[in-house]
Order: structure tokens, then C-alpha cells, then sequence
């Protein structure tokens, strides 16, 4: 009889330590990794067409992107942003605005992925979306389940109407259900770093957006005031989001990015703007999310958006966010360590007039604590390449110290003449 107890008591135990060993239905799952060693790139409706978006603009924009050579170029995210949901039905499912979407959001990621491209979609952890949709408050697993369902692939998950919601324990929901539904899908935190995510998403999403919403505007617009005297909500502008983001850099990384919102590049600032705003996203290893309308560019705005060596730069595979060394002025200098031992460089000119700056490396010298790299133009000699002025032939440094090219220059361009509101960019390899 003892025997027989002994051996109840032992099942009983083991069955105990069997079941604790299980996972808690709660517990927390990892997200997916390995889907963002570099910042996304790809194209968002949402700053050129806000909730105005159906099936025939998304696949003429498909085709484009292939056409153009957006696609080889790395834009590879198709992202229906605000405006595509329909209702849910009686089981709390969500569906899309089949007004909108005819053929059904199935057939789009399937059309899609037979482009090369892949389907990115929105929704918001609140009640509501921003533009007043259906929100997944409440409905994340099943949201996550039709995503994946569909084939989608990415999700910005915005932060409008959540009130009383607690944003790590709602970022973190969202991507227990993603993971739980079983399709690798980007995760897009979109809460304008109003609570900074930076400090707390790492594991959560791949990327956190660290402001308010981008304008069309290079530099700060005016306030407006309301009847009653309140200041009215207006855009930020890229060298104001670009001051937000910039001290940021130590939390971005390889898998998780500071995302200073969609480009609006070919949206209506001039050629240079456009080019200057590209370069600090890149110079800031954002994603490159474009907002422009793909159907009917300038090819200066194709120029600008397919320049592959200042692409290169964002997509550098060390993933470091660059600094910005000074402001002196309106001028701004800005270097990103890169693989190889090079850096990206570049000159942003915010004032109304051109500048022309001596190119004086001793002076731009570099001490990046968080890489542990320094320039170093005391002792390395670099190639430097203009990455804007194709026709500019690449120079070599001229180095003041020691060095085997001391006092050569290959070429006696030893200044840069930086447009008003234009950008200079180089790329520095040193001389192996
Ligand atoms: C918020 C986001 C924007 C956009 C809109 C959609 O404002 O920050 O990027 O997604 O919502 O309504």
C-alpha cells in the first residue's frame, strides 16, 4: 500500500513539473527576427494619397515600381497605409473595403508577390485607426490571423485613439498575435515617440517612429492659431525631424530603427530639398519608406530616389545611425561609419544663400564613441567620392601629417559648393 502511494505521489509530481515547464497562454512570444538587418525600404499611400487608395492605384503602382527599377533598387514594401478596412463581422473579423478592393486583399498580396514585391498594411492599437477605421483594440489575434491569412507581410500599427492603453503592454500584444500567427511580418511601431519606444521596443518591433507626422516642408512652418487662440497641429519639417531624431542614434540598430516618418520626396519641395531630405534619412539609416506618386514622377525625383551609392549608405550593412559632427551657421556636418572602414559625409546647407566650404579634413576630425571609430585624417589618406555630382572624378585627402600621399592631390577640388537648401555627400574608402 505505501509502495502504491510512493508511486501516486511521484506521478503526481512529475505531471506538476511537466505542466510548469509548459508555456503560460500569456506568456510573451519573440518577434520575428531576421526581416529588418537593414531599414525597410519600399512605398506608403498614405502623404500622397491619404485614405484615397483602392486596388486599380496600388497595382498601377506595382507595375511602376517594377518598371522603374524601384524594385532592384531595394523598395521592395507595397504599404497600404490608412483607408483600406471595411467592417468586421459578426465574429469581430476584420475585412477589406471591398468598394475599394474588389478582388480582395488574398488576390493583391498574391498579385504582389508575383512582382517581387510585398504587402504591407496598417492599423492602430487603439479603438480607432487615425482617419476614424475600425482599430484592432481588442481584436489583435484575430487581426494578426486575417493578416497573415492574406499574405501580408509588414504592418505599421499606429497609437490614435487609445485612450487609457498602456503602449508596451498594447506594442508587446500585437506582436504575440503576429508571431502567434505564423507568417513573418514586419512590425512598424507608429506612436510618434510620445512614449519612448526607443527606450523599450527593441524586442517588440523593427522599427519606432520618433516623431509627429512629416509635411512637405524643408524647414519649420509658422504656427496657426485657432479662433480661440490655440495653437493649430502643423506638420514637422525634415531639418526639424532630423534635429528630433538625431540624438537617438544609440538605440538604432540592426532588426530595430528610429524611423523618422515616409519620405516625402517628389511630394512638392525643390529638387534640392528633396535630395537634401534623402540624404539625412540616409545619413540617419532610416526606413526608406517613399510617399510620392509612383505613376507620375520627374526623373529628378527618380534621380534622387535611385541613387544607389547614397542608398548604400542607409543600407550599410554595420546599421550604425549617423551623427551630426557641427552646425556652423546654416550649415550642417554629418558623417556615418560604414563597412571597410569608410564613412559617409555630408554638408546640408539650410540657409537661402550657396556656400562654398573648404574642405578642410583636419578640422571635420571624428570620434564616434558608440562605433569606437575615429577618421582619423591625420594618418589614413581616403578616396573621397562625390556621391551627387556624377561627373565629379573621385579625389584622394590631403593629408597634413604622415602618410604616403602626403601633399598629392589627384584632383584640386579640396571645396565644396553646397546649393541653397541642397546637400553635398561623399563617400570616403581609406587608401588600402
Ligand atoms: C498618423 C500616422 C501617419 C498616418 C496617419 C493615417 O497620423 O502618424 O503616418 O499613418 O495616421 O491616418
Amino acid at each position: 500500500m505505501k509502495k502504491v502511494i510512493l508511486l501516486i505521489a511521484a506521478l503526481l509530481l512529475a505531471s506538476f513539473a511537466a505542466g510548469a515547464q509548459q508555456r503560460r497562454p500569456d506568456a510573451p512570444l519573440p518577434k520575428w527576427e531576421g526581416l529588418a538587418d537593414t531599414p525597410q525600404m519600399g512605398w506608403s499611400s498614405w502623404n500622397k494619397f491619404q485614405t484615397e487608395i483602392n486596388e486599380k492605384l496600388i497595382r498601377e503602382t506595382a507595375d511602376k515600381m517594377v518598371e522603374l527599377g524601384l524594385v532592384d533598387a531595394g523598395y521592395v514594401y507595397l504599404n497600404l497605409d490608412d483607408g483600406w478596412h471595411g467592417e468586421r463581422d459578426e465574429q469581430g473579423f476584420v475585412h477589406e473595403d471591398l468598394e475599394k478592393f474588389p478582388s480582395g486583399m488574398k488576390a493583391l498580396a498574391d498579385y504582389l508577390h508575383s512582382k517581387g514585391l510585398k504587402l504591407g498594411i496598417y492599423s492602430d492599437a487603439g479603438t480607432n485607426t487615425c482617419a476614424c477605421y475600425t482599430g484592432s483594440l481588442g481584436h489583435e489575434y484575430q487581426d494578426a490571423f486575417m493578416y497573415a491569412q492574406w499574405g501580408v507581410d509588414y504592418l505599421k500599427y499606429d497609437w490614435c485613439y487609445t485612450n487609457n492603453v498602456n503602449p508596451r503592454g498594447a506594442y508587446a500584444l500585437m506582436r504575440n498575435a503576429l508571431r502567434k500567427a505564423g507568417r513573418p511580418i514586419l512590425f512598424s511601431i507608429c506612436e510618434w515617440g510620445s512614449n519612448k519606444p526607443w527606450e523599450w521596443a527593441a524586442d517588440v518591433g523593427h522599427s519606432w517612429r520618433t516623431t509627429g507626422d512629416i509635411g512637405v516642408c524643408f524647414l519649420p512652418v509658422p504656427t496657426r492659431y485657432d479662433q480661440n487662440g490655440r495653437p493649430m497641429w502643423k506638420p514637422l519639417s525634415v531639418l526639424e525631424i532630423a534635429d528630433i531624431n538625431e540624438p537617438l542614434r544609440q538605440y538604432a540598430g540592426p532588426g530595430h530603427w528610429n524611423d523618422p516618418d515616409m519620405l516625402e520626396v517628389g511630394n512638392g519641395m525643390t529638387a534640392a530639398e528633396d535630395r537634401s531630405h534623402f540624404t539625412l534619412w540616409c545619413m540617419m539609416a532610416a526606413p526608406l519608406i517613399l510617399g510620392n506618386d509612383i505613376t507620375d514622377m520627374t526623373p529628378e525625383t527618380l534621380a534622387t530616389i535611385t541613387n544607389k551609392e547614397v542608398i548604400a549608405i542607409d543600407q550599410d550593412p554595420l546599421g550604425i545611425q549617423g551623427l551630426r559632427l557641427k552646425k556652423e551657421g546654416d550649415l550642417q556636418y554629418w558623417f556615418k561609419p560604414l563597412e571597410d572602414g569608410d564613412w559617409a559625409f555630408c554638408i546640408v546647407n539650410a540657409g537661402e544663400a550657396p556656400v562654398t566650404v573648404d574642405l578642410d579634413w583636419q578640422s571635420l576630425e571624428v570620434n564616434d564613441e558608440l562605433s569606437g571609430r575615429t577618421t582619423s585624417f591625420d594618418s589614413v589618406n581616403y578616396t573621397v567620392k562625390d556621391l551627387w555630382n556624377a561627373s565629379a572624378k573621385p579625389f584622394t585627402t590631403l593629408v597634413k601629417g604622415k602618410g604616403k600621399l602626403r601633399g598629392q592631390m589627384v584632383q584640386n577640388t579640396a571645396s565644396a559648393v553646397v546649393g541653397s537648401h541642397d546637400v553635398a555627400c561623399y563617400r570616403l574608402s581609406p587608401v588600402k
